[in-house]
């Protein structure tokens, strides 16, 4: 596939290297840092390159938005058209200070990019995990069990683009239904965050579910 990378920062740097390495056509774009943007995709491997955030949306199977919740309207302006886009979000709807959501309960992060961009296919994705533990999760892609990675959308074939990425990073995919589950699964992210980066132990952390 070929991947656009709308945020390069900790998850998005993150995530389009392992894409890269999973062997996607990945290029970053939306960094202060031109420079920053060039040296991730030659730490990336050949299929890797940076451009602007509308070269990174050009003929892109998939974006991936991993901006701040302040940056989404001015990065998807710059990306221009993303009509029939296929958008995997991790964004969430932080405050300025990322101390508490914006949005909850009545709507999700994800459903307000959804309007805002209404012509392109959101999934809402990667968003639960700390950026800290997608290495490790990717360098342990063999073992018998892999951890969960919850991700919703309303569109079927946009999901499966999704899941194909989330496996391909080394999760195992929970589809957990419509876009509007993403009410659910954002305030999850803060119950993770405070595990990761509050309670001992580290923030290589992932979650994994099961049924009995
Ligand atoms: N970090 C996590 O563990 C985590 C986990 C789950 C969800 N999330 C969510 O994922 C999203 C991305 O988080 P993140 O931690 O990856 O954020 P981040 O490290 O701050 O990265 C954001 C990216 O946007 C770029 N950027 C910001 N303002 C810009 C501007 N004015 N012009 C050009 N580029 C600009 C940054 O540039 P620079 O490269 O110059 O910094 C950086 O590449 C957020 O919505 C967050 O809530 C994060």
């Amino acid at each position: 596939m070929r991947v656009g990378i709308l945020g390069s920062g900790l998850m998005g740097a993150k995530l389009g290297t392992l894409f890269a390495r999973a062997g996607h056509e990945v290029v970053f774009s939306y960094s202060h840092s031109d420079a920053k943007l060039k040296q991730l995709a030659r730490k990336a491997g050949k299929k890797a390159r940076a451009g602007t955030p509308a070269e990174a949306a050009q003929d892109a199977d998939a974006v991936l938005l991993a901006v701040h919740w302040s940056r989404v309207d001015d990065v998807v302006q710059q990306a221009g058209a993303l009509s029939g886009k296929v958008i995997v979000s991790c964004s969430l709807p932080m405050n300025a200070d990322d101390t508490g959501l914006l949005i909850a309960h009545t709507s999700s992060g994800a459903e307000e990019l959804a309007k805002k961009v209404p012509t392109a296919k959101v999934v809402s994705a990667f968003g639960t995990v700390p950026s800290e533990v997608l290495f490790d999760v990717f360098d342990a892609r063999r073992k018998a069990t892999r951890p969960s990675l919850v991700f919703c959308g309303d569109d079927k074939k946009s999901k499966k683009v999704a899941a194909q990425l989330i496996r391909d990073v080394g999760f195992d995919p929970v589809d957990a239904g419509p876009l509007r589950i993403a009410r659910y699964t954002e305030p999850f992210t803060l119950l993770i965050a405070q595990l990761a980066y509050e309670r001992p132990g580290g923030p290589e952390l992932a979650y994994r579910f099961e049924r009995f």
